[in-house]
C-alpha cells in the first residue's frame, strides 16, 4: 500500500495520526520533525514515539536556515501583526517546505498534518506543501474528522499509542527561536489573567534583576551582526537576545488576534529576542531613512505582516514588498544601544555612517547652516487652504 508522510511534532494530534493513517490503508508511515528551535525534549520525544510506533523518522535541523532566511527578513520588515512578531507564522512555510521536499525524496503518496480547522496553521502548512510537492494529496485528519482532544486521548489509550504527559497538558504551546505561543485552556477567555506558570522564556517583573542592563546591537544592511561588539551568526544572535531580554522580562505579549477564518481569539506570546531586535532595527531605520521612506515603509511593513500571517511567503506581492524593504536595508547599518530593566526596553542611543542627521542644522545655536529667518516665506503659506475655508464658512 501507499506511503504517508506526517508533518510530525510528536504531540497528541500528530501522534494519533499514525494509527489513523494505518487504518486508512497506508502501509508505510514516515514522520518528519522539522526543528526550528522547539525544546530539545520535544524533538527527542517525537523521534522516540515515531520509533515505538514503527515509523521511519527524520529530524531535520533547519534552525540556521530559519534564522537567516525567515527571522532576518522579519527584522527587516519590523514584523508586527497587531502586536505579534509573527513567530509561529514565519516558521510554518519553512516546516512545510522541508517536509514537502523530504516527501518527494522518499517518494511518499500523501502528506498528513495535525492542524485543526480553527487555526491559521492549516492554511500555512497546506499551502507550503502544495507549493513544493504540488500534486500530492494532503490529509488533515483532525480537521476532516472533527476530532476532539477527549476523543484523541481515548483513541490513543485504546490503541496503545504512547502519549505520555500529553494527556495532562493544559496549554497548547508552539515554540521556535523567534518566539513562543501559549494558547488553550482557560487562556481562551480574555477576562482570565495568565498565570505565571505559562511563561518559560521571560522573568516576571518581580523576579527580573534589580539592576538595568545595557546591550549594543550592531547592524549591517538591516541584519543584526554583533552583540556588544561580538560578531555572531543570525541564529546565535537570536538565541542570545532571547536569553538577555527574557531575563529582564521583556517580550511578554497578551493580545486579541484576528485569525484568518474571521475568528477573534486571545493569544499569549513570549518573544523577548524578536521584540528587542525589532525595537533596535526600528530605531536605526528611523536614523537613516527619509520621512517619505519611513511613512511608506510603515505601510509596506504592515502589508508584509498580513502576507506573512497568511503564510503567503511565496506570493509575488511578497517579492515586491521585499524589494522595497531590501532597498531600504542597504543603508540600515550602524549600532543601537538599549537598556533593559524590569520588563521595559528603551533605546538609549544610536549611530550610523548613513545617519540623515546634521547636528549643525538641528542645533538651536546654529545661525549658518539653516538660517531661521529664511523660513518666514515658507511659514506664510502653511495652512492657507484651511484659512480660506474658514473664511468661506463665516460668509
Ligand atoms: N495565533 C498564532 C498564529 O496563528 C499562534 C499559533 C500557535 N499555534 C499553535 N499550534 N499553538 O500564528
Amino acid at each position: 500500500m501507499g506511503k504517508a508522510l506526517i508533518v510530525y511534532s510528536g504531540g497528541l494530534d500528530t501522534t494519533v495520526c499514525i494509527p489513523l493513517m494505518r487504518e486508512q490503508g497506508f502501509g508505510e508511515i514516515v514522520t518528519v520533525t522539522v526543528d526550528v528551535g522547539q525544546p530539545a525534549e520535544d524533538i527527542a520525544q517525537a523521534a522516540e514515539r515515531a520509533k515505538i510506533l514503527g515509523c521511519e523518522h527524520f529530524t531535520l535541523d533547519v534552525k540556521d536556515e530559519f534564522a537567516r532566511e525567515y527571522c532576518m527578513p522579519a527584522v527587516h520588515a519590523n514584523a508586527d501583526y497587531f502586536g505579534y512578531p509573527l513567530s509561529t507564522a514565519i516558521a510554518r512555510p519553512l516546516i512545510a517546505k522541508r517536509a514537502a521536499l523530504k516527501g518527494l525524496e522518499v517518494g511518499c503518496d500523501a502528506f498528513v498534518h495535525g492542524c485543526t480547522g480553527k487555526g491559521n496553521d492549516q492554511f500555512r502548512i497546506e499551502h507550503g506543501l502544495k507549493m513544493f510537492a504540488g500534486d500530492l494529496p494532503v490529509i488533515a485528519p483532525v480537521r476532516e474528522r472533527n476530532l476532539t482532544r477527549t476523543w484523541e486521548i481515548e483513541y490513543a489509550e485504546k490503541n496503545n499509542v504512547p502519549i505520555g504527559q500529553s494527556k495532562h497538558k493544559i496549554w497548547s504551546i508552539d515554540e521556535n527561536v523567534w518566539g513562543r505561543s501559549i494558547e488553550g485552556g482557560r487562556l481562551e477567555d480574555p477576562t482570565y489573567q495568565p498565570p505565571e506558570e505559562i511563561f518559560q522564556w521571560t522573568s516576571s517583573v518581580e523576579d527580573a534583576p534589580n539592576t538595568p542592563e545595557e546591550i549594543e546591537i550592531a547592524f549591517e544592511n538591516g541584519n543584526p551582526v554583533a552583540i556588544n561588539g561580538e560578531g555572531m551568526t543570525p541564529l546565535a544572535i537570536v538565541v542570545r537576545v532571547n536569553e538577555i531580554a527574557g531575563r529582564h522580562g521583556v517580550g511578554r505579549i497578551d493580545i486579541m488576534e484576528d485569525r484568518m477564518i474571521g475568528l477573534k481569539v486571545r493569544e499569549n506570546y513570549e518573544c523577548p529576542g524578536s521584540t528587542l531586535l525589532i525595537a533596535a532595527h526600528r530605531a536605526l531605520e528611523a536614523l537613516v531613512t527619509t520621512h517619505a521612506e519611513r511613512a511608506f515603509k510603515l505601510q509596506v511593513d504592515q502589508q508584509w505582516a498580513e502576507m506573512a500571517y497568511r503564510g503567503l511567503w511565496w506570493e509575488p506581492f511578497m517579492d515586491d514588498l521585499n524589494a522595497f524593504i531590501g532597498s531600504v536595508q542597504s543603508r540600515v547599518s550602524g549600532w543601537v544601544k538599549l537598556r533593559l530593566y524590569k520588563g521595559g526596553l528603551q533605546v538609549t542611543s544610536r549611530g550610523s555612517d548613513w545617519a540623515l542627521y546634521s547636528e549643525a542644522a538641528a542645533s538651536f545655536d546654529d545661525v549658518q547652516v539653516l538660517e531661521q529667518s529664511k523660513m518666514t516665506g515658507m511659514v506664510q503659506t502653511h495652512g492657507m487652504e484651511s484659512l480660506l475655508y474658514a473664511k468661506l464658512r463665516k460668509r
